[in-house]
């Protein structure tokens, strides 16, 4: 092989970083600020600092540098990228944290993206290495072998009832995520990314209550545009099931692999007393 001399060699190296990571800053701090953008703004409020910037860097060194890449494909990753494209920056909410946790925040830059994750000692673990992420703890009311009573009870519930469609505070609808900071039920969520709870073991939480307060939230959007959901695993029974019931298929935008994308409306007046979320 004929290699250069090593200054050279260097040199060219150097060149080559430079312009990965001055690529990826112009790429995804000019993104959001496209033609595009009308369907929605994040805006950071004192509940999020806004370390856009600096996550990108960081994202940049740590996916150059890492022998563990996120779980989904890039086939799967690449329908929540186009859509963040063009809705960035956005309020951006995900269940779980993960190999993905600084792409996700770095494909929105400028808006705030919150992740909610099941295991303190996993959020401590992660912010270590990546400590501008916006994570909290949360806890669950469910276990996934719940998930076959839940989804035939829920009707006889009148508090899960799509006309009532509320969370915070929604003890008697067990699957109302009633345990969340409020800052999650303060914001309205342009996009939410549903990768967790856990749901592969009956002890575990499931997503039983992810799927159906996802669908609540973005029933509730008062503002333009409709609430993209995303849900991974859904060659799953729960996930698809639940995703069925409360989703809707007739909302379904796009899929590929293990995910499905929805757009959910406003119910607004569209609400209904058939009972029924679809
Ligand atoms: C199904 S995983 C999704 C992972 C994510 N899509 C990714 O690419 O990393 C979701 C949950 O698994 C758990 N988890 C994921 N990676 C973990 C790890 N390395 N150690 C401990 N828990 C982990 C966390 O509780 C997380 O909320």
């Amino acid at each position: 092989m004929n290699l250069r001399p090593l200054p050279d060699r260097k040199i060219s190296i150097l060149f080559s970083l430079l312009a990965i990571i001055g690529g990826g800053i112009v790429i995804f701090t000019f993104v959001g600020d496209t033609p595009t953008n009308l369907v929605c703004t994040g805006k950071f409020d004192n509940n999020f600092r806004d370390t856009s910037a600096s996550m990108q860097l960081r994202a940049i060194l740590h996916y150059a540098t890492t022998k563990t890449t996120p779980q989904q494909s890039f086939n799967e990753i690449s329908i929540s990228f186009n859509v963040l494209k063009s809705i960035s920056p956005c309020n951006f909410l995900v269940f779980g944290l993960g190999h993905d946790s600084l792409m996700w925040a770095s494909f929105n830059p400028g808006g705030p993206t919150l992740f909610l994750e099941e295991d303190p000692k996993w959020v401590d673990i992660v912010l270590k290495d990546a400590p501008d992420l916006n994570a909290v703890h949360v806890k669950y009311r469910t276990q996934l072998k719940e998930a076959d009573d839940l989804l035939r009870s829920y009707k006889s519930e009148p508090e899960c009832a799509p006309t009532k469609s509320y969370i915070r505070g929604n003890d008697k609808c067990k699957l109302a995520l009633t345990g969340l900071p409020d800052v999650v039920y303060d914001k309205e969520w342009d996009m939410i990314m549903i990768d967790a709870p856990k749901g592969y073991f009956p002890e575990a939480p499931g997503r039983m209550g992810a799927i159906y307060s996802a669908a609540v939230m973005a029933r509730n959007r008062k503002k333009s545009g409709v609430t993209h959901v995303f849900l991974h695993d859904v060659d799953r029974k729960v996930e698809k099931a639940f995703a069925e019931e409360f989703l809707c298929r007739k909302n379904l935008k796009d899929a590929t692999g293990r995910i499905w994308h929805f757009e959910i409306p406003a119910a607004g007046a569209n609400s209904t007393d058939s009972g029924s979320f679809c």
